[in-house]
Formats: structure tokens, sequence, C-alpha cells
């Protein structure tokens, strides 16, 4: 039998019990340590997917008790064990995310959450610059000076929660300079805001969770064909410029993409471009380029070209690998 507990600050008294009795107790090691497991019981981790293939050649009627950080079924490893087919039973404790927003007592049910753990930074940052409360789970490389600095243009606030539950607990608000210079302790999760914490909320409609969905704008036909080109999505980053940025921008926008208008600053990287320069087509490489004006004889290679006239615009697209 598999129990998955969660664990935020000093187990309780249920955990305690549960970790004394088990058969085995998977967990990292300072919650194994927490807990006082036995070296010849505990499955460390480290990988996920190690461990669960371990988890997986323990006889059934053995007692397994996972113990994963807050929430398990939040970004957590119960996901992963359901995968390899097993069914455990799940003891829930409060997310990160949750006791980071209840630290500074900020509602959270229109954030957008977003995990850098092990993943590529620029789609949280590209979230932070697209919407007004992002919350980040990171990792000692993926943190809030990383953030910050792919956010240097955004007036933003940072919310930095470490070592959440343990005796050392601390959360601050930083400003952006400050962010970019703080030595952040591990754990830890940071939100982004683009208010502090204490200004009001902006309007939400209380439907669905997440970020609230704006209407569709009102684009002429080049714009909307152009957006269609591009498709860019939530996490990307659109550099838009020339005649149709304004109106693909917006559509972009109502997506869920990060936009900045003209070229990229320097240190960030478009995932889509919208350019009347040509010569803007050489900058980078983007996943997709729209050119509004007459395209040069010689394109990059890497893309497949199309041209196409809407509206009274002409419309170069290469769309890469
Ligand atoms: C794999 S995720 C697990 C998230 C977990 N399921 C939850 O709901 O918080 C691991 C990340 O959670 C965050 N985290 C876990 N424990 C934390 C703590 N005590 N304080 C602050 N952040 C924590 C860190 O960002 C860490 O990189």
């Amino acid at each position: 039998m598999i129990t998955v507990h969660g664990l935020l600050g000093a187990p309780t008294l249920e955990l305690r019990v549960a970790a004394a009795t088990a058969d085995w107790v998977v967990g990292g090691r300072r919650h194994l340590d927490a807990l006082s497991v036995e070296q010849d019981r505990r499955i460390t981790l480290g990988a996920l997917r190690p461990a669960i293939a371990r988890i997986s050649d323990i006889a059934e009627d053995q007692i397994v008790l996972v113990v994963a950080s807050g929430d398990p079924l939040y970004f957590g490893a119960v996901r992963a064990l359901r995968e390899a087919g097993h069914e455990p039973e799940v003891v829930t404790a409060p997310s990160s995310i949750a006791t980071a927003f209840a630290a500074v007592a900020l509602p959270w049910d229109d954030a957008v959450v977003v995990s850098a753990h092990g993943r590529p930074l620029a789609v949280a940052a590209n979230l932070a610059r697209a919407h007004p409360k992002v919350a980040v789970f990171t990792s000692a490389d993926n943190g809030i000076r990383e953030l910050a600095a792919l956010l240097a243009d955004l007036p933003r606030w940072y919310v930095l929660a470490e070592r959440l539950g343990e005796p050392d607990q601390c959360v601050r608000v930083l400003d952006s300079a400050r962010a970019l210079s703080t030595e952040p302790a591990e754990p830890n999760v940071v939100l982004v805001l683009a208010e502090p914490p204490e200004s009001c909320d902006p309007p939400w409609s209380g439907t669905i969770a997440g970020r609230e969905t704006r209407r569709r704008p009102d684009v002429c036909a080049a714009a909307a064909v152009a957006f269609a080109r591009l498709l860019p999505e939530p996490g990307e980053l659109l550099a838009a410029s020339g005649s149709l940025a304004e109106e693909v921008a917006a559509l972009a926008r109502w997506c869920g993409a990060a936009v900045v208008p003209g070229p990229a600053p320097d240190g960030l990287a478009p995932d889509v471009i919208l350019t009347d320069n040509p010569l803007a087509l050489d900058a980078n490489r983007p996943r997709a380029v729209v050119l509004t004006t007459t395209p040069p004889e010689r394109l990059p290679a890497g893309y497949r070209w199309t041209s196409e006239h809407v509206g009274g615009h002409h419309l170069t697209t290469g769309v890469g690998p």
C-alpha cells in the first residue's frame, strides 16, 4: 500500500507515526532526516522516476510512505505515481504557493502558477510579463535574481517566500533592484506582481481560476491572419513592430502571450516576431516571423516561407523547425 503524505514545515503527529511504522519511507533527505527514518528503510529522492521504479518493485503487502513537499497533488509526486499504475492514498498539506500568498494575505484564484523547477525560466518570465499576478516554483539556478533580470524593463514587485513552515521561514517583499541582488535561501517560491501586494486586486469575475479572460479584440483581417501565422501562446514572447504591431499585440495579449513593442531588449529572445524591417529577420532565430513589408530577395534559410496579400497588406511568413 502506498500513501503520499504532503509536508510543509513541522511534521504532524500523524505523519510521524506513519513514518515510524512504514516498511519504506520515500522522500528528500531533509524530510527523511526530519522524520528520523533509519537508513535501511529509506528511499532518498533525487530524481522521481528512479524512485518510482524502486517503489514498483516493492511487494504489494509492504507499506510505503512517500513524503512530498506541500500539496502532493499540485506539481507533486502523485501524477507520476498514477502514470506508473499506482493508486496511492493521499494526505494533503498546504501548497507552498498557497502559503506564500497567505503570508501576504493576497487572494490567488486569479493567479497564474508556473514551475521553473528544472524547466526553462523564459516561460515563467514571459508569463510574468503578460500577467499581473504570477507564482513561480523556483530552483537554485532558476530563481528570483534570474527572473528579475529577465523582467528588468518592467515595474514589478517580488514576494520571496523562503523555507516556508521551517523555523527560519522568511517572506520578503522586494522591488526589482533588491530582487536582482538578494541571496535567496532554498527552497523558495516567488510571486511576481504588477502592483505591491497591499494594492487592490484587478477585477476578476470569480468563475474560472486563473487570469481574467478579456474580450477578444476587434482587429483588421491582416492582423488576424498575421496572428494566426505566428500563433503565440501563453509563456511565449512576441516582439511586434510596424504597421500591424498594435493589433497583433492586442491579440497576443488576449491569448496570454507576452509582448514587447519593437525589437526585444538585450537578453530577451522572442519566440515570434512581427516586423516591417527585413533586417530584423537575421537578428535571431525565433520560432516564427511575419514580415509586413516587401521581403528581401534572399530570405533566411531554415524556415518554410509563404507570401500572401491580405486587406492591402503583404505578409511574408517564415515558420521555423
Ligand atoms: C516539485 S515542486 C513541489 C511543490 C509542492 N507540491 C507544493 O505544493 O508546494 C518543488 C518546489 O516547491 C517549492 N517549495 C517546496 N517546499 C517549499 C518550502 N518549504 N518553502 C518554499 N518553497 C517550497 C520550491 O519552489 C521547490 O522548488
